[in-house]
């Protein structure tokens, strides 16, 4: 009998699997780089954490989490964010103690019950970063600038930024009034979910794909008027700190986000590449969620990036051919394979991504195999380059070929990292 996978769960296969790692090994290297370490929590949760910190009026709390009864008759839930168990790890461990300033990355799956689609997936994977302990608005565009570092790392050209800011427990509340005010009059044109929650998160509403309530929210009082004294200040910094340092952005006063705990500086990295599931990296300010989660008034602010939808981009803009070996050996006759074999394990020591085959096959099988492979470089050795002394180095993409000399070849090929 055989056995499917479950909607919306997916298999990430060789070939894929490639793209992944270059991902995450680029993320390492910025991570470290903008001096974030890293913090694995666990996959499962209990359920109140999610619903304190997410909110009960999300979507993400009221409809799309997997939660359990334990045997033991808690509720548990699959983690469907990061941000929540990193915050939890946080004050649980006391870490603020001894030292408040925390920068922490995480990359992992995550869980939504959401309708599959395009880019939107039930168990996706996600690569995220807190920073906490700053409120200062240099950490807001450090994590912006750390995002456009990697983007322009993986050669993207998209995604591009928006930002902006939902105030705090100062201001918000009176925009909140404001924004429902204007909903109250509009209540008829919204969809039957906005009209049911707008009282509850009316800011929701704003966020709202449905063409309906998109018109009808079309004049709505924007927050970006609405915003304190200290609000507009720290906004006002972030976005002069990215102007500075040459990381274009667009304001969208309209962008409310799908968790609750945000305050002031929120943003999102989307793309026109992607339909509808157009957000790649998304994140802002939390200044609040430690207090709630049992801490002390420790601010904090951070991203998450959706791994699905940056691999998907990353082969839409081709940038994720999956090298192949750096070099592939064809040998022809017993001599040149034992001349080979010992060489090649020498150049895997030193890092190196070589193949060959073991049976002794034509040449232009041999070709073909290291063309297939996408090999960078082909040495080709037979027994008469043995006696010669000297050996071809074919490049696959300009197909010139150089003679090299065999004695001293593994330095040469180390010293260009066979390129
Ligand atoms: P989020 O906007 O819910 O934020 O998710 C961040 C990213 O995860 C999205 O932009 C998207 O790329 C990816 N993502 C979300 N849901 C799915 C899905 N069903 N399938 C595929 N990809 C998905 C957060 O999760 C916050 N914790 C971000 C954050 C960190 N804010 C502060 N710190």
């Amino acid at each position: 009998m055989k056995i499917s996978s479950i909607k919306g769960f997916t298999d990430i296969f060789p070939g894929e699997v490639e793209v992944w790692q270059a991902v995450e090994a680029e993320a390492r290297r910025i991570f470290a780089a903008y001096q974030f370490a890293e913090i694995r929590i666990p996959i499962v949760e209990k359920t109140e954490l999610f619903s304190r910190s997410i909110g009960e009026a999300t979507d993400i709390v009221e409809k799309e989490m997997y939660t359990f009864e334990d045997r033991d008759s808690t509720s548990i839930t699959l983690r469907p964010e990061g941000t929540a168990g990193v915050v939890r790890a946080y004050v649980e461990s006391e870490m603020h103690k001894v030292e408040p300033v925390r920068k922490l990355y995480y990359m992992g799956a995550m869980f939504r019950r959401e309708r599959p689609q395009k880019g939107r997936l039930r168990q996706f994977h996600q690569i995220g970063a807190e920073a906490l302990g700053r409120s200062d608005p240099l950490i807001d565009a450090e994590i912006l600038l750390l995002l456009g570092d990697f983007f322009r790392a993986l050669r993207l050209s998209e995604p591009s930024l928006q930002i902006n800011s939902l105030g705090d427990a100062a201001c918000r509340p009176g925009y909140r009034e404001k924004l429902l005010a204007f909903l109250r009059q509009k209540k008829d044109l919204l969809c039957a979910n906005c009209q049911r929650r707008m009282e509850r998160n009316p800011l929701r509403v704003l966020d709202c794909k449905e063409p309906g309530c998109v018109a009808a929210t079309n004049n709505a009082p924007s927050i970006l008027d609405s915003l304190c004294g200290p609000c507009s200040e720290h906004f006002a910094a972030v976005q002069r700190l990215l102007s500075e340092t040459g990381v274009p952005f667009t304001l969208n006063p309209r962008m409310v986000r799908g968790l609750d705990y945000y305050c002031r500086t929120t943003f999102e990295w989307t793309t026109t590449q992607l339909g509808s599931q157009s957000a790649v990296a998304a994140g802002g300010r939390y200044d609040g969620l430690v207090e709630q989660l049992g801490g002390p008034a420790i601010p904090g602010v951070g991203f998450a990036l959706g791994v699905e939808r940056l691999t998907m981009l990353l082969r839409m803009q081709e940038r994720a051919a999956s090298p192949g070996p750096a070099l592939f050996v064809v040998w022809v006759g017993e001599k040149a394979r034992d001349w080979a074999f010992p060489v090649i394990h020498r150049l895997r020591q030193k890092g190196i991504a070589v193949e060959m085959e073991g049976e002794g096959r034509s040449l232009k099988s041999q070709m073909r195999r290291a063309d297939k492979l996408k090999a960078v470089k082909v040495l080709i050795v037979g027994e008469n380059e043995l006696a010669s002394g000297k050996v071809m180095l074919r490049d696959m993409a300009s197909k010139q070929q150089e003679e090299i000399d065999l004695a001293g070849i593994e330095t040469r090929l180390l010293s260009r990292k066979a390129s």
